[in-house]
């Protein structure tokens, strides 16, 4: 087994809920919570709430994620934030090319590759998001659309930078819709995924790479799911918005 090799993560993806008020709320009842987790916690808050989450999760093992970021370092790019801005915000990790971004603000897996370069010069470690749609899983295709989305995200990413890299497989079927996938089609997938990086990396570097799984996890099934060989962790929207409700997901992922 190579599980123990690898850093079990949880992380909440916020989305766009929580004002920044909300956030300190959020944050101060999570971490008593989460004091004595066995496995990374990571809040992806908004950015208008990064300043009040910094501060508030300052001394304790919760880090701070954004939810996405520019490829460019400044310019004339309205309404986008530059990667090294966070950086100094205090920010550490960063989600991208979730599917909310693909499918509503034309993500693709070469803005995918951008911005993962940009997060990784200035110092922040991606969350990378691949995943089918419904009609992709139905028709077979579900391999196809992750040897794409991966292959395309690391395209030119050094061997040397994936110990900063987490990759989340998100079936888009299975988000926000309740619709979990099975124990054994999550541990599937990730397994393809990491067969991939062990054929763009090698089986080492495959090894040691994170590979969380999202999609309607929750403390009903998270426990069944991070059991699984090739599941390292979660990424958690809806359940994430509530220190009850994330922190058994924090707890399945420590034992
Ligand atoms: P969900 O979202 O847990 O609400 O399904 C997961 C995600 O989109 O990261």
């Amino acid at each position: 087994m190579n599980k123990a090799k690898r850093a079990a993560v949880i992380a909440g993806n916020w989305k766009m809920n929580k004002t920044p008020a909300e956030t300190t709320a959020l944050i101060n009842d999570l971490k008593p919570l989460v004091a004595d987790a066995a496995c990374g916690v990571i809040c992806c808050v908004p950015f208008t709430d990064i300043p009040a989450a910094v501060d508030a999760a300052k001394g304790s093992n919760i880090k701070i994620g954004a939810q996405n970021c520019h490829w460019a370092e400044s310019g004339a790019f309205t309404g986008e934030i530059a990667a090294s801005w966070l950086k100094e915000l205090g920010v550490e990790y960063c989600v991208l090319g979730h599917s909310e971004r693909r499918q509503y603000f034309g993500e693709t897996d070469e803005t995918v590759n951008s911005r993962t370069k940009a997060a990784l010069a200035a110092g922040l470690k991606p969350i990378i998001c691949v995943g089918e749609l419904k009609e992709e899983r139905l028709a077979d295709k579900t391999h196809e659309v992750l040897d794409v989305q991966v292959k395309g995200a690391f395209a030119d990413i050094a061997a040397a930078e994936l110990a900063n890299i987490i990759i989340a497989y998100e079936p888009v079927w299975a988000i926000g819709t309740g619709l979990t996938a099975t124990d054994d089609q999550a541990d599937e997938a990730c397994g393809y995924i990491r067969s991939l990086i062990a054929g763009l990396y090698g089986q080492d570097a495959a090894d040691a790479m994170t590979i969380q799984y999202g999609g309607s996890m929750n403390a009903g099934n998270a426990e069944a799911l991070l059991a699984k060989e090739n599941v390292d962790g979660g990424l958690i929207g809806g359940a994430s918005l509530s220190a009850e409700k994330f922190q058994p997901i924090v707890a399945a992922a420590s034992k």
